[in-house]
């Protein structure tokens, strides 16, 4: 492509102010270059003292561990739950008592070279805003800075974070409309969406922004990348070719050759790799395309029902980007859809690395991506499709993992299977391959699907990977309750199984009225479907949401059989609601008393280095209705092996708790706190929240300035006030 980069919106890496760490990098020996690991070895434990885990892990290297009495608690979990945060819910973020939470990066601060301060009333140009932390921060991982001697620095890192979608009425000092929308709003819009890697430094016992940072970095949806793997350069894929400036986004005439694109949208929650990159998920993409002219998704054109299965409308999700840059258009550049839906991947220790994006691990609303290495070397990515009734995949590279040589792995998310789960009543399984060879439930097999065909096998790969959810469809995989994020349970202190979670946050269209199954042709209209409940789904009003997991047969990421169960059923213990057959409101979440950590809508999941589960929800913001009694949104805590639950941390009003990750060490974690009072107008965007500068007026560090104006989405850090592991 020679489509120029939007010229401010990526400017990644001053040389000039290039530091020697640069050079510390490089000096790693790349077999000791171990930027994320696995669990912990027996010295990182002990140094991390006092660990009582008991019900988490049985035993810790040498060290007994304290087994949880009535009087003692959970095991492992050391904190007392923090209270609901109900209506009217205070413009604040809580966390147990001992703990302490501090803004870190909000929306708008400075993150590299030349990036101005957040001005506070949304004045900032397009450009400025390329060069400052991006908005509604998501999901993210800290990758630790290694020390000279290999180890990783716990108080030193790249945050990486997705930067979701815009409130573009918070984004625009005069709202979506105002004056008039511009292409100017369009690209401070597309500026403000990507990713965001941060440089984070723990100095004199606080956490800062290194704000002139070499590594900071803005990937936004104008970022050149690369499209790799089987469905690259695929016909589908080739699509028209434009010159990206401030003012304009002006065809060449010429058309790609389907192995670039440019930028990332949507980026939900996201993975990471043992080489140490990260993987950023794009999920709602379909709502930044409009179309101008007249889209006839019924038709039975190609790319009329690949808009129809993935959503694609004229008016979108409001944004209105067609109406002022041609690409967004889908009138006049249908194939520019069929770029998103795909996992990418980013090098934070190479600010000037090229984005990939990696067609193997398939196309649709990703949500999330969570590997594990087997014991043989094996490597498999887990991964939910964010849409009512859409499936729970994996994808399981065909070489093994190299720990040792790091430039060994780049071919692993080019090369492998991408596999569909089917949920069965009997708490087994089944991983059916997307593979040409695979048979559907009308017994054809999928290379003789007109939907896939193709002049061979790789053309016919390419188009079921490109049109993953209609392949999903036509082998009859089970329709879920909205996937979202995937975790792995650590194989640490005798637990050896390969046990992945995945939260299914809610359903509200399931067994009410017609049924309706997968269509053997792949044109199953999920999001709008009615399947009635199944064993894996079992409410047919599925306000609260659950977490199911399952267990690969014979400990392998390869298998294609697993036994799952539902670890949860999230509830309200409180509530008036009547119980149905399949559907008590109440839930099952294993918290004392009864009701002290009730949560809905489960979202953010994520496991740390010592085995707690992390939930995070997703539920209205306001406290109201279903949530009268569960207060705003939070994070809670849970033992894995027993359930027991607590709440660690609530939100401010109108916001979401999105992301979490900690340093190696476990004494920090980041979390995120997303859309502050949504659904602010422009001519009153304190409507509903003011946070963080309602919570933290003046930062006692006085690096990052939080002047009044705009609620912001946040990172914020926590740690315990003895230092310890967050969580005991
Ligand atoms: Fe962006 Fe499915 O959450
Ligand atoms: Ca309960
Ligand atoms: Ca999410």
């Amino acid at each position: 492509m020679k489509g120029k980069q939007h010229p401010r919106n990526d400017v990644s890496l001053n040389p000039s102010t290039a530091r020697d760490i640069h050079a510390v990098v490089d000096a790693v020996d790349p077999a000791r270059r171990r930027f994320v690991g696995r669990g912990l070895g027996a010295a990182a434990l002990a140094s991390a003292g006092g660990l009582t885990l008991g019900g988490l892990v049985d035993s810790v290297e040498a060290r007994p561990l304290e087994r949880a009495t009535a009087s003692s608690g959970l095991p492992g979990i050391g904190f007392t739950s923090v209270p609901p945060s109900l209506a009217p819910v205070a413009d604040r973020v809580t966390v147990p008592a001992g703990y302490t939470a501090r803004a870190f990066v909000a929306w708008g601060d400075p993150i590299m070279p030349g990036g101005p301060a957040f001005a506070g009333d949304a004045r900032e140009s397009a450009a400025e805003q390329a060069l400052q932390f991006g908005m509604h921060n998501d999901g993210m991982h800290f990758f630790p800075f290694p020390r000279r001697d290999g180890s990783e620095n716990p108080e030193h890192g790249l945050l990486c974070v997705n930067n979701e979608y815009t409130h573009e009425e918070v984004l625009h000092a005069d709202g979506l409309v105002g004056a008039g929308y511009t292409l100017a709003k369009t690209r401070k819009s597309q500026a403000a969406h990507g990713v965001s890697v941060v440089e984070a430094a723990r100095l004199r016992g606080q956490w800062r922004v290194v704000k002139r940072s070499p590594f900071g970095r803005r990937i936004t949806s104008n970022t050149f990348m690369r499209i790799s793997g089987p469905a690259a350069g695929h016909a589908l894929l080739k699509t028209r070719e434009f010159t990206i400036t401030d003012a304009a986004t002006t065809p060449t005439g010429g058309t790609t050759d389907g192995t670039v694109a440019y930028g990332t949208i949507n980026n939900c929650a996201h993975g990471w790799t043992p080489w140490g990159t990260f993987l950023t998920c794009e999920e709602n993409w379909n709502g930044n395309f409009g179309a101008n002219g007249t889209l006839d998704t019924s038709a039975a054109t190609e790319t009329a029902k690949l808009n129809r299965r993935y959503g694609l409308s004229a008016s979108g999700n409001g944004y209105r980007w067609h109406t002022t840059d041609p690409r967004f258009d889908l009138s006049g550049n249908p194939n520019e859809p069929h770029l998103f839906g795909w996992v990418v991947e980013i090098d934070p220790f190479r600010p000037d690395s090229t984005p990939v994006k990696r067609t193997a691990l398939g196309r649709f609303k990703h949500e999330s991506v969570q590997h594990v290495v087997d014991a043989d070397g094996r490597i498999a990515f887990y991964m939910g499709d964010d849409e009512r009734n859409e499936y729970i995949y994996k994808y399981v590279a065909k070489r093994r993992y190299n720990p040792a040589l790091r430039a060994a792995n780049r071919q692993l998310l080019d090369e492998g299977t991408l596999y569909v789960a089917r949920f069965d009543s009997d708490l087994t399984g089944v991983w059916l391959a997307l593979a040409p060879d695979t048979v559907g439930v009308d017994g054809v097999k999928l290379r003789d699907n007109p939907n896939f065909a193709g002049t061979d096998d790789a053309e016919v790969q390419a188009k079921i990977l490109i049109k993953t959810r209609m392949a999903a469809d036509a082998v009859g995989a089970t329709m879920m309750d909205r996937p979202e994020w995937t975790g792995a349970r650590p194989r640490i202190a005798g637990f050896d199984e390969i046990e992945v979670y995945c939260t299914l946050t809610n359903n509200n269209r399931r067994g009410t009225s017609t049924a309706s199954s997968n269509a053997a042709d792949g044109s199953t209209a999920a999001a709008s479907a009615r399947p009635p409940v199944d064993a894996a789904n079992p409410r047919e009003d599925n306000v609260y949401g659950h977490i199911i997991r399952w267990r690969e047969a014979g400990r392998s990421v390869a298998a294609t059989r697993f036994a799952w169960d539902l670890f949860v059923q999230a509830g309200d213990s409180a509530t008036t609601k009547t119980a149905k057959p399949s559907n008590d409101y109440r839930g099952d979440i294993a918290d004392d008393p009864n009701g002290s950590a009730d949560y809905g809508a489960p979202d953010g999941l994520w496991f740390d280095a010592f085995g707690r589960l992390w939930v995070q929800t997703d539920q209205a913001g306001n406290a109201e209705g279903d949530w009268v009694h569960i207060g705003a949104n939070c994070m809670v805590c849970a033992d894995p092996a027993t359930g027991a639950t607590r709440r660690f941390l609530t939100a401010p009003p109108h916001a979401e708790v999105t992301g979490v990750t900690m340093t190696p060490d476990g004494r920090t974690m980041f979390v995120g706190v997303q859309h502050p009072g949504e659904d602010s107008t422009a001519a009153n965007p304190t409507q509903y929240s003011n946070w963080p500068q309602a919570q933290w007026t003046v930062e006692a560090d006085g690096v990052t300035p939080l002047p009044g104006g705009r609620p912001r989405s946040t990172v914020v850090v926590v740690t315990k006030d003895d230092g310890g592991i967050i969580g005991t």
